[in-house]
C-alpha cells in the first residue's frame, strides 16, 4: 500500500498480510502515529528514496547534477496502470531535467511485486548531462517489528550459499558483489523476520534481484527501528552519466511476504520462479553425465565414447563433454576463444562422437566459456583490445585468462555468432555456459552494466534461434547463481565441491530461495577429490538426488558392482524425479545437527519422497522418528520398495521411523504413494 502526502514523496503504508482494497484504502484514514521525533518522519519509509529534504537514511536513488548538486525534489506528476499488472507511478525534479518512473507488477497467481526504476534525463540539447550515482530497484519498507532478524547466504567458490541469520544490527548493513558477477561470496536476496520464524511458523520478507552483475544491498534498521531493505545493481560507486534523451532503466527486483515460517517462504519463492522465471518448468531435467572430474583437461575420442558407453548403462540421459575439446586447450593457459574442435583430439570434428552418444540414446552437451579468452589464442593474438582491460595497466589475470568486453557490441556480436556457428555446425542438445572469473581492471563504469545486458541479448537471441537447445548456467561453481540467469537457462551448476557432506550445506542454502528443479547435483568418486572425504555411494546418490541428478565420476574406474548399484539408483531416481523437480520442498531437519532431511511432495499430494542422511551419530543414540509434512493427513501411503503402509495422520503427528544403518555417513530414501484417502 503506497502513498503519495502532501510533501509527494513515495511513503512506503503497508508491506504484509494481504488486505482488499477498501480494507488498504481505510489506511489513508488511520495513518501510523506520528512520530514525537524533531527527525524528519519520511526518513526510513520511504519506497522510493532519493537524497534531499531533512532525510539521512539510505537513499536508494543517489544523483548528481552538472553544477555539483546532489539533492533530488521529486514531484509526484502522476499514476498509470500498464496491462493488467503494473503500477507506474511517475515523479519529475521541480528544477533539474530529470524524471523517474518506478513500476510494481503484481505477479498473477503468487505474492509477488517485481518492482523496477527508469531514471530519465529530460532536457534538451542544451542541457548537461547528470550522473547516475545510484539506481536501486526498490526500496522495501518493513513494518515495525518486535525484532528484525536477515538471513542471508555467504561464502566462496567451493562453499557456496552458506546460510547466515543473524540479529540485524542498528545502521546500515551492506552486502554486495563488486565482481561483475552475483558472486559465490553472497547472494543478491535477503529475508527478514521478526526474530521467532522457525522453519514452519512466522511471518518472513524477502526480496531477490534479478540481475547477474554486481550489486548492492543495504539494509538499514534506523534509530527509530524501522526497517528498510534497498537492492540494486550495478558497482557501488560507479557513476553513470546520462545525456539528454538517454535513460537509465533498473534490473526487476522481486519481493514477498509470507507465512508460515522460512519453509513456507522457500516454498513460495520456489513457485514464482517455476511459474514465471526459469523456462520450461513442466520439463523433467536429464539426468546427465559430466566428464570433468574424470578427466580433467585430459580428453581424447576413445575415452568419451567408453565413458559415454558406461553412462549409457547407467540410464544417463545427457552425456556432456567438458572443458578441453577445442583449439590448443590442453591445460587451463591456452585456447579460450579459439571453439573449433581440437584436431589432434578431434580429428573428424565431434561428429564421431555426437554420433556415437546419440546412437546410445543419450543427448549429447558441450562445455563452453564464450566470454573469456586465454592470451595463449589465436582470437587473443587478434583481438588483444577485445578484453576489459585499462589503458596503460596490467592485465590481472585469473586461470591464465581475460574477460571478453561483452560490453562492446563487436564483441557481443562475436561471442554470440561463435556460439550461433557452434550450434549451427553440431548436433549439440544442451550447452554447459561457464564463466571462471570475475571482472577487473574495468575502465568505464558503463562496462559493469552493459556486459550483463549484452551476455542477457546473446542468450535471448540463442535461445529463440535453437529453442530445442538446453543450456546448463555455471560460474566456477555458483558464481552466478541469480534470478537473471535463471530466466535464461534450464538449470544450474551450483558449486564445484560434490563432496555429498558438504553438499547438503550447500543445498541447504541454495534451497532457501531456488527450486529443485534447476539444482544440477552430481555423484563423483570417493574419496572425493577436492575433500578427500569418503563417503558411500548411496550417500552420494541420495545427496544428488536431491536436486537434478548427474554423474560426474570416473566410470572407466567402476567396477561392475557399482555399476549395478548407481543403474538402479538411476532408475529410483527417475521414478521420484517429477516429485523432486515439480513438487514442493520440505526442510525436515538442516544439516546441522546428527541427521538433515529433506521432503518433497507431489502437487496432488499422490506422491511423497523423503531423503534422511545421517552427519555423526554420537553415543549410540537412535534416530529420531521424522514427522513429515505436506502430506494428505486423511490418507494412507505406501513406502515403495518394502511395501510397508503408513497412516498419513501418523506420519504427519509422530514420524516416519528411520532405519538408517549404524554408520556415521548412512542414508535413506523413502518413496511414498497413497494407496487410498479416506473422506
Ligand atoms: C569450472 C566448472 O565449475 C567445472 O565444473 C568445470 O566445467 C571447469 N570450470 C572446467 O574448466
Amino acid at each position: 500500500m503506497l502513498h503519495v502526502g502532501p510533501d509527494e514523496l513515495l511513503q512506503s503504508l503497508h508491506w504484509g498480510p494481504r488486505l482488499d482494497v477498501e480494507q488498504a484504502a481505510s489506511l489513508l484514514e488511520q495513518p501510523e502515529p506520528r512520530s514525537r521525533s524533531v527527525e524528519d518522519p519520511a526518513d526510513g519509509t520511504l519506497a522510493l528514496s532519493p537524497t534531499g529534504g531533512y532525510r539521512y537514511a539510505h537513499a536508494g536513488l543517489q544523483i548528481r547534477f552538472a553544477d555539483g548538486t546532489r539533492t533530488l525534489d521529486l514531484a509526484f506528476r502522476g499514476a498509470r496502470v500498464e496491462g493488467q499488472d503494473t503500477l507506474v507511478l511517475s515523479f519529475e525534479d521541480r528544477c533539474h531535467p530529470l524524471a523517474v518512473e518506478a513500476f510494481f507488477r503484481v505477479v498473477a497467481d503468487t505474492d509477488v511485486i517485481e518492482r523496477r526504476m527508469v531514471v530519465r534525463h529530460t532536457g534538451g540539447p542544451e542541457d548537461e548531462p547528470f550522473e547516475v550515482l545510484r539506481a536501486d530497484s526498490a526500496t522495501w519498507v518493513l513494518p515495525g517489528l518486535e525484532d528484525y532478524r536477515i538471513s542471508q547466504v555467504r561464502g566462496q567458490w567451493a562453499a557456496e550459499h552458506q546460510l547466515d541469520r543473524t540479529r540485524l544490527p542498528f545502521g546500515e548493513t551492506r552486502t554486495a558483489s563488486r565482481r561483475g558477477i552475483s558472486s559465490h561470496h553472497a547472494n543478491p536476496w535477503v529475508m527478514v523476520d521478526d526474530g521467532t520464524a522457525s522453519e514452519q511458523v512466522g511471518q518472513v520478507y524477502g526480496c531477490a534481484l534479478a540481475w547477474s552483475g554486481s550489486w548492492e544491498l543495504v539494509a538499514e534498521r534506523t534509530g527509530e527501528d524501522r526497517v528498510a531493505l534497498s537492492l540494486g545493481a550495478d558497482h557501488p560507486g560507479s557513476r553513470i552519466a546520462l545525456a539528454p534523451g538517454e535513460e537509465w532503466p533498473t534490473p526487476v527486483c522481486a519481493g514477498q511476504f509470507t507465512h508460515g515460517g522460512f519453509g513456507a517462504a522457500s516454498r513460495a519463492w520456489h513457485r514464482y520462479l517455476r511459474s514465471h522465471v526459469v523456462p520450461h518448468p513442466q520439463e523433467l531435467r536429464p539426468v546427465l553425465y559430466n566428464s570433468w572430474e574424470a578427466t580433467g583437461f585430459d580428453i581424447s575420442l576413445e575415452g568419451q565414447l567408453a565413458l559415454a558407453d558406461r553412462a549409457a548403462r547407467l540410464g544417463v540421459e545427457l552425456f556432456v563433454m567438458d572443458d578441453g575439446w577445442f583449439g590448443a586447450r590442453t591445460h587451463d593457459a591456452a585456447g579460450l576463444g579459439d571453439w573449433t574442435p581440437n584436431p589432434d583430439r578431434f580429428p573428424d570434428g565431434l561428429a564421431p562422437l555426437t554420433d556415437h552418444v546419440h546412437s546410445l540414446g543419450m543427448a549429447f552437451g558441450l562445455w563452453v566459456e564464450p566470454e573469456m579468452t586465454n592470451p595463449d589464442s589465436d582470437l587473443y593474438r587478434s583481438h588483444p583490445d577485445w578484453v576489459v582491460h585499462a589503458p596503460n595497466r596490467p592485465r590481472t589475470e585469473v586461470r591464465n585468462q581475460l574477460v571478453l568486453d561483452l560490453s562492446r557490441d563487436e564483441v557481443a556480436a562475436f561471442v554470440h555468432d561463435t556460439v550461433d556457428r557452434l550450434l549451427r555446425e553440431n548436433a549439440v542438445d544442451f550447452l554447459k555456459w561457464d564463466m571462471n572469473r570475475p571482472l577487473t581492471e574495468v575502465a568505464d563504469d558503463r562496462i559493469w552494466s552493459a556486459y550483463v545486458r549484452n551476455l542477457y541479448g546473446i542468450l535471448d537471441r540463442l535461445r529463440a534461434a535453437h529453442p530445442a537447445v538446453r543450456i546448463e548456467n555455471c560460474s566456477s561453481g555458483g558464481g552466478r547463481t541469480d534470478l537473471g540467469l535463471l530466466a535464461r537457462t534450464d538449470q544450474t551448476w551450483i558449486s564445484d565441491n560434490t563432496d555429498a557432506a558438504d553438499r547438503l550445506h550447500i543445498q541447504h542454502g541454495f534451497s532457501q530461495l531456488y527450486p529443485a528443479q534447476v539444482m544440477g547435483a552430481w555423484v563423483t568418486d570417493s574419496p572425493n577429490p577436492f575433500t578427500g572425504r569418503t563417503t558411500p555411494l548411496a550417500y552420494r546418490f541420495h545427496a544428488a538426488m536431491a536436486g537434478v541428478l548427474g554423474i560426474g565420476a570416473d566410470l572407466a574406474s567402476w567396477d561392475e558392482a557399482e555399476l549395478g548399484r548407481a543403474a538402479s539408483l538411476v532408475a529410483q531416481y527417475k521414478a521420484i524425479r517429477p516429485t523432486v523437480q515439480q513438487g514442493r520442498q520440505y526442510r525436515l531437519r538442516p544439516p546441522v545437527r546428527n541427521l538433515s532431511a529433506v521432503q518433497y511432495v507431489s502437487a496432488d499430494r499422490s506422491e511423497a519422497v523423503v531423503l534422511a542422511f545421517r552427519l555423526e551419530r554420537r553415543f549410540g543414540r537412535t534416530d529420531p522418528a521424522l514427522a513429515l509434512r505436506g502430506l494428505d493427513p486423511a490418507a494412507r501411503y505406501r513406502e515403495a520398495g518394502t511395501g510397508r503402509v503408513h497412516h498419513a495422520a501418523v506420519l504427519l503427528a509422530r514420524g516416519l521411523p528411520l532405519d538408517l544403518p549404524a554408520d556415521d555417513r548412512a542414508s535413506n530414501l523413502v518413496h511414498l504413494q497413497r494407496v487410498e484417502h479416506q473422506p
